[in-house]
């Protein structure tokens, strides 16, 4: 398959894939990777377009076009100049071609890059509505809540597909709202009674199940397939007195006593202290006081 990608955060849109595809085996042409194994591509965040790959080659090869021709046609590519052109080639090739601009059956699109010519046939264009469920429209809004778009693409990090996540610091639930969205099955656990209020009456909302308790991360055990958070800040969001970066460090090193993985957001300012080996980091800018760092911090015993 050929995933475009969407530029925003690159490694984060990159590490989506790898995560749900577990396989480090991958091409990458600028924003377009190129990866065999088969993933659920619908519940992507950062990949804009998914493409049957047809070919990559230096040049454009011999292709049976009848082969992923349906009904009509139309070609896009990164050089528009350049459409006219390859059109007419899958044109001539076909028995009874019909070119039909938009919603096309078989829309073809040609990408040049460096040396390369990605060919692939659109089999998924994202139109994922997130910003329907954007923070402020929820019915229990703390400003604390990330953007649904950055919730869905920490849950596909973890590459859980099917069992529990469990969000310990979840706050109204912002996160687990994403996982529910594609039927993972989640918890949510926070110590501020008022948050577990908040996080019930949006999943309510929306018509999704969740367990959520109040528990203080740092003793409560639940048993899962992986941890996707983001606790506290330190500025805005409640740490309840706790030096940030202990609370950080004492989480983890509980957590290291049942949790394989755990997909972790907090300020780049944030140092822990982990037994989990880190698989993935990188960092996000949000503005002049806030960048963000993600991370994939996995057991060193598993894959
Ligand atoms: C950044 S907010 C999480 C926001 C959340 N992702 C959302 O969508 O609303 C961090 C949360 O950690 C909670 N918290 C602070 N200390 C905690 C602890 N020791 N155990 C569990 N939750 C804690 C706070 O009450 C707060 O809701």
């Amino acid at each position: 398959m050929i995933y475009e990608l969407s530029k925003d955060n690159l490694k984060i849109s990159i590490q989506e894939i790898l995560s749900l595809a577990d396989t480090e085996d991958y091409e990458l042409y600028d924003n377009i990777l190129i990866c065999k194994k088969i993933i659920d591509y619908k519940r992507l965040a950062c990949t804009n377009n998914v493409y049957e790959l047809i070919f990559i080659d230096n040049k454009i090869p011999e292709i049976n076009w009848e082969k992923y021709y349906e009904e009509n046609f139309c070609v896009r590519s990164n050089k528009a100049s350049k459409e006219k052109e390859l059109a007419g080639i899958i044109w001539k090739s076909l028995k009874t071609p019909k070119v039909k601009l938009r919603n096309s059956k078989s829309e073809f699109n040609f990408f040049f890059i460096k040396d390369k010519i990605i060919c692939g046939k659109k089999v998924f264009e994202r139109t994922e509505p997130f910003h329907i469920r954007r923070p402020d429209l929820r019915p229990g809004f703390f400003p604390v809540s990330l953007k649904p778009k950055l919730a869905r693409a920490l849950i596909n990090l973890s590459g859980v597909k099917k069992g529990i996540i469990w969000d310990p610091f979840c706050g109204t639930g912002g996160i687990l709202l994403e996982a529910a969205m594609i039927g993972i099955k989640v918890i949510g656990t926070d110590i501020d009674p008022i948050m577990i209020r908040a996080a019930k009456e949006n999943f309510k909302h929306y018509n999704l199940k969740a367990t959520f308790n109040v528990a203080d991360a740092r003793t409560e055990i639940i048993k899962c397939k992986a941890v996707v958070c983001d606790p506290p800040y330190g500025r805005r969001a409640s740490t309840k007195k706790t030096e940030v970066e202990e609370l950080y460090n004492e989480f983890l090193e509980h957590a290291y006593n049942f949790i394989d993985k755990v997909v972790i957001m907090m300020p780049n300012t944030i140092k822990i202290k982990t037994k989990y080996k880190i698989k993935f980091s990188t960092e996000q800018f949000v503005h002049g006081s806030l960048t963000r760092r993600i991370m994939i911090l996995e057991k060193t015993n598993t894959k």
